[in-house]
Formats: structure tokens, sequence, C-alpha cells
């Protein structure tokens, strides 16, 4: 059993239609979309993991950051939060859990979202994150299920969290690649959000625990469209390939490749290290837009220089094969 696995025994469930449902669980999309009037849509969404980094206040930030990823993924603005704890309340000082509780709202703030309630339980292994309510207009929508052949794909952060954590966590990363993943995974997606909307983006999801290729992937599966997408231009945080090299692969980036490599032409002679940083689960990854061709190198100058945000075109739409990724 993999994460995929339990995702398919979600889409299993006997959900019955319901017309205020804009965006449900077919599409595997980011977060659930409910209409309550002409005017506003609902987004909600629910995270949490276990520590990815020693740092209690840090792992509260990007506990956070990445909740609320999955709301501006779908172009929508989060107001409230409920935050989900698991903790070791008999063998762990309670002033970790403070820090920890501390770290998330500091990012919750950043983004203004109003810390509203939320559950605690008792366990063994810390656990941390959000559940998240925004709202957005109905028509304003951003599915991944909307890319166009003829757009290009923008990213937003670079790749590797997932390597780089696990050579954290064998202690085998260097102060700076630890400072870099930190640095990116507390880093808001919500300036990306905002710009992408005003640039016209078609399409959009967060790149999580799926991987790239993953996510991107159910982007196209969802708005049944082919990728082509330029390995060169693909952005890995510097010390990622290093790791890889050295087999510090994660067990979800060994599924990620087994669930979906069938659908990658990766061609013949693309580094395997290159796509094992492709198929790494990432935390609080950037977002994968899917914008007019013409609109990409404006997005990506604009979230530089007004945003402070890094981004790249990795790739295109194309017509097909639909559901597939071309790596060139
Ligand atoms: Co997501
Ligand atoms: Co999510
Ligand atoms: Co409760």
């Amino acid at each position: 059993m993999g994460p995929e696995d339990l995702d398919l025994i979600l889409k299993d469930l006997p959900i019955k239609k319901d017309p205020r449902v804009l965006v449900g669980l077919e599409t595997s999309d980011d977060a659930g979309v409910y209409q309550l009037s002409d005017e506003v849509a609902l987004i909600q969404t629910a995270d949490f993991f276990t520590p990815i980094v020693d740092d209690p206040y840090t792992f509260g930030q990007i506990a956070v950051a990445n909740a609320l990823s999955d709301v501006y993924a779908m172009g929508g603005k989060p107001l409230t939060a409920l935050n989900l704890v698991a903790f070791p309340i008999k063998t762990l000082s309670p002033s970790i859990l403070k820090e920890i509780l501390r770290g998330g709202l500091s990012k919750m703030e950043e983004a203004g979202v109003a810390l509203v309630g939320g559950h605690t339980i008792e366990d063994p292994e810390v656990k941390y994150g959000l559940a998240v309510t925004g709202v957005t207009h109905p028509n304003k929508i951003l599915t991944n299920a909307k890319a166009q052949p003829g757009d290009q794909l923008v990213l937003t952060k670079p790749l590797g969290t997932g390597i780089i954590a696990t050579a954290l966590k064998a202690g085998m990363a260097s102060e700076e690649a630890v400072t870099r993943i930190v640095e990116s995974m507390i880093t808001l997606n919500r300036k990306a959000s905002e710009w992408m909307q005003v640039f016209g983006a078609h399409a959009c999801t967060d790149i999580t625990g799926f991987s790239f290729i993953g996510h991107a992937l159910e982007m196209a599966i969802a708005s049944q469209v082919g990728m082509l997408i330029e390995s060169k231009n693909t952005p890995l945080f510097p010390e990622a390939l290093e790791y890889a090299k050295l087999g510090l692969v994660t067990g979800g980036g060994h599924s990620n490749r087994q669930f979906f490599s069938c659908r990658v032409d990766a061609g013949t002679n693309l580094s395997p290290l290159l796509m094992d940083v492709l198929y790494d689960p990432q935390t609080s990854g950037g977002l994968l837009i899917s914008l007019p061709s013409n609109k990409a190198q404006s997005l990506v100058e604009t979230l530089k220089t007004q945003a402070q945000v890094g981004a790249w075109i990795v790739g295109q739409v194309v017509e097909g094969p639909a559901g597939k990724i071309q790596m060139i």
C-alpha cells in the first residue's frame, strides 16, 4: 500500500452528487470547493504530517505554509484555520508543542488567517497541520482541470526537499542545503497565487507528496492534455542531485516512480538521478501554473521582481498523448 492506493480507496466511496459541490474528489484537486451563493464559494482542505526538521518553531511554520498552499493553488484566499495536533505529552516537554504552535501562528498571521480552534490528541508521534477554510468567487476557481494545449507551465519553487530532508535525518546534509529548503518550505504560495490570477492562469496545483511528476500528471489527466517537460529547465536545489547520488531517496519517491512512470516518456539519455528528484515527494512545494504562453515570461519576471518569488518555465501543454508526460 502506498499513499496513492489510499487515494484510490477515497475515490471508491459512494459519494452522492451535490450540485453545490463545484470541486469534489473526482479530479484529485487540491481542495474541495462548495458554492455558497452566486458570489461566494468555500474552499476547504486539511493537511498534517510528522516533523521534517528538528526545530519545532520552524516545523510549525512549514506545516502551516504547506496546509494553506492548497487554498492558494485553487486561487482562493484562506480565512480561518483549525490546528490539528498529535503530541506525546507524557514523553515530550509541552514547551516543544508551544513552539510548534507559535511557529504555525506566525505564518497564519503573515497570511492574514484567523486561528479559530483545533483539536489535539495524545499520540506517540508528533504531527501538526491545519484544516483551512478559504473563499473565492465561483467563477474564479482555479482547478487542475483547465490546462490548455499551447499553455506554458511555470513552477515557483525548486525541487528536492524530500531528498535533502532525508539527508538531514541521516546527518549528511550541509547547513546551506537545509537553510535553503527551510527558506523555501516556509514561503507562502500567496504571492504566486495572486500574480498567477493577474496573468490569467488557466490551471494550477501545488507540488507536494506525489512529486513534481505526480502532480503534473494529475493536471494532465484532469485536463485531458499532454505535457512536454524540459528537463534542463526544471529548478532543483543545488544539493538534490548529489544527495540522490548517495541513495538518499525516500520511500515515497520510490512509490511515486512505481505508480507514475507508466505515464512518463523519459527518453533514453535522461539522468536517473534527475528523475529521482522529479519523483521526490515535496513538502510545501511551489505552484505549478498553466497559463497562456504569451503571459508566462511576464509572470516569471513579475514574481521575481515584485514578489521575490523564484519562478521557472518548465515546459508546455500539448494536445496529447493525453494524461502523459514527455520529458525532453
Ligand atoms: Co495540493
Ligand atoms: Co493537500
Ligand atoms: Co476536539
